[in-house]
């Protein structure tokens, strides 16, 4: 945390460059800092601008790699933050900071997906799930806020959470049938358009 956004100048005094965004190494799975479990953000470390670069960073990321959540874990930062982009009713995604995240299922019913990430890249599975969650987190700012999320949406949030707790979602397989590699992902079994998260 403490290198981020901080570039030193000829002049020798210590600045911010905010406006240059970078896209960040993902760790594959394998790497000890996806089974870490991550730490919790004090709301002190909300609001420096090395934060706040590593939350535009990350949305970076998650863009060029075609994802559509991202957690801090996946890029080397073993804190309680996530990036989530939500598909709205209309079609658009809303793509959303999620910091100390904590999830409730609402109910007891159970969705299966489809399910990919991008530190396990071009392999696909199913993972039975909460099918509807509430979704309580600070924004970029430390404002609290509570979201109730159900069908994919819910699913991402879940899947980005299990991140910042060391679990990935082979872990969360009943069983490895449904393991596919993205070609055969997309040659037998495209139900809709899923990207990795
Ligand atoms: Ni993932």
């Amino acid at each position: 945390m403490g290198r981020l956004g901080q570039r030193a100048v000829g002049d020798g005094i210590q600045r911010y460059n905010l406006t240059v965004m970078a896209i960040l190494k993902v760790a594959h799975m394998g790497h000890p800092v996806l089974r870490k479990q991550a730490k919790a953000l004090e709301p002190t470390e909300i609001r420096t601008p090395g934060f706040q670069k590593l939350v535009d960073d990350m949305i970076e990321t998650m863009h060029e790699y075609a994802g559509i959540g991202l957690a801090g874990p996946q890029v080397h930062e073993s804190l309680r933050l996530f990036i989530a982009g939500l598909e709205q009713a209309d079609g658009s995604l809303k793509v959303l900071p999620f910091v100390n995240p904590e999830i409730s299922p609402v109910g007891t019913a159970l969705a299966e997906d489809w399910e990919g990430c991008l530190s396990i890249p071009d392999i696909r599975g199913k993972v039975v799930r909460p099918a509807e969650v509430v979704v309580r987190a600070l924004d970029r700012r430390g404002k609290p806020f509570e979201m109730t999320l159900r069908g994919y949406p819910a699913r991402v949030v879940q899947h980005e959470t299990d991140h910042l707790d060391g679990i990935l979602f082979f872990d969360r397989m009943k069983s490895f049938e449904t393991l596919t590699f993205l070609e055969e992902y997309s040659r037998f079994w495209r139900e809709r358009d899923t990207e990795d998260d």
